[in-house]
């Protein structure tokens, strides 16, 4: 049961379920589905708000996933802990009423660390940071209540930025959270960066993310926590560069640090994007070591999954229009 499983990265679990021979429920509130059975239902009522019918249906659930909840960095306090906070806490408890549970897996995000200081593992959830949006706070504290079950078998799998064509067949959603610069850039507009973004990214494709979420249902993950990134880590620097090759267009990225506060406080009107204007330094250090704690084999991303990235974006100017 993928709740959520029908958004950008719960199709992509979806599909990789069904391919392994998994019988998939998704569950979310319009009931879409792109690969196994759509269920209308909303995280935040008791018991998903499903009827008695559905839910003796889903009685016979063995695996969960939780990557419900939208990723927009400009979500007001609201939408954020509504579903993040309120929508995890209530899918937690519906757990209980699942007899034949082994392994729940939450999606979290690397973004739940928010501003942490010093280096950063899998350990790590509250180091007395701060947030830079409600997203982040949502998130985290999704991942809290995670964490304060102890009784359950749920696990943890955080990410980055996830990047990729739409597992949907759509383009890439460029309303929310880093792939909002994409027409920016595209576009031909400058954005500033720290070190001209020669920083980590943690960004990885979608379809190595699911493939980590369906390990961690099979492996299975238990109560662990993992975090995942393309293990060739490019900076955020090369994923702007490479989103923009097709397009022909070498991004303009300026050096942010002689401009520091300004530009967070001007950032829009000085040309970085309201998504990015928080982001501008460095997000967090992170022990590279962290991946060593998901068993091997790890999958690999998809080749050229960035280019891919901006060649679905110019197939969308082309078919139906694209405003960068
Ligand atoms: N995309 C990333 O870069 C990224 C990175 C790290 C972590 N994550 C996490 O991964 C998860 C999914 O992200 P995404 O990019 O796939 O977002 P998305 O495309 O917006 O998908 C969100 C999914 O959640 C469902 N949903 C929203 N509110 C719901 C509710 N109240 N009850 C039931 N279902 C609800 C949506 O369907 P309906 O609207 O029809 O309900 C949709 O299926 C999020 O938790 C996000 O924090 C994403």
């Amino acid at each position: 049961m993928i709740l959520g499983g029908s958004g950008y990265l719960g199709s992509a679990i979806a599909q990789v379920c069904d391919r392994a021979g998994a019988q998939v429920r998704v569950v979310s509130r319009s009931g879409e589905a792109f690969a196994g059975e759509g269920v209308r239902g909303d995280v935040r009522m008791p018991r998903l708000g499903l009827p008695p019918a559905a839910l003796k249906q889903v009685q016979d659930t063995t695996h969960v996933v939780f990557t419900f909840g939208s990723v927009s960095w400009t979500s007001g306090p609201g939408q954020a802990l509504e579903t993040h906070s309120a929508g995890t806490k209530s899918a937690l408890e519906f757990l209980r009423q699942l007899p034949n549970l082994e392994q729940a897996v939450h999606v979290s995000s690397l973004l739940a660390l928010g501003r942490s200081e010093g280096r950063v593992t899998n350990r790590e959830l509250y180091t007395g940071q701060k947030f830079r949006n409600w997203y982040e706070y949502g998130k985290y504290c999704a991942e809290r209540h995670v964490r304060d079950t102890p009784d359950l078998p749920v696990g943890i799998v955080r990410f980055g930025p996830i990047l990729g064509p739409d597992p949907r067949g759509g383009r890439l959603d460029t309303t929310h959270s880093l792939p909002a610069v994409f027409p920016h850039l595209l576009a031909g507009y400058p954005v500033h960066l720290a070190g001209r973004g020669d920083f980590p990214s943690w960004v990885t494709d979608v379809y190595s993310a699911a493939e980590i979420v369906h390990k961690a249902l099979r492996n299975p993950i238990g109560r662990d926590t993992w975090s995942w990134f393309d293990p060739a880590k490019p900076t955020l620097r090369e994923v702007f560069e490479e989103v923009c090759r097709p397009w022909g267009t070498v991004p303009k990225i300026l050096e942010a640090k002689p401009l520091g506060r300004l530009v967070k406080l001007f950032g829009e009107r000085m040309g970085t994007p309201a998504e990015l204007a928080e982001y501008t330094d460095p997000w967090f250090d992170l022990d590279p070591a962290i991946l060593d704690d998901i068993p091997r084999p790890w999958p690999i991303p998809e080749p050229g999954y960035l280019a891919a990235t901006g060649q679905s974006l110019l197939g969308a100017r082309a078919g139906r229009g694209i405003s960068a």
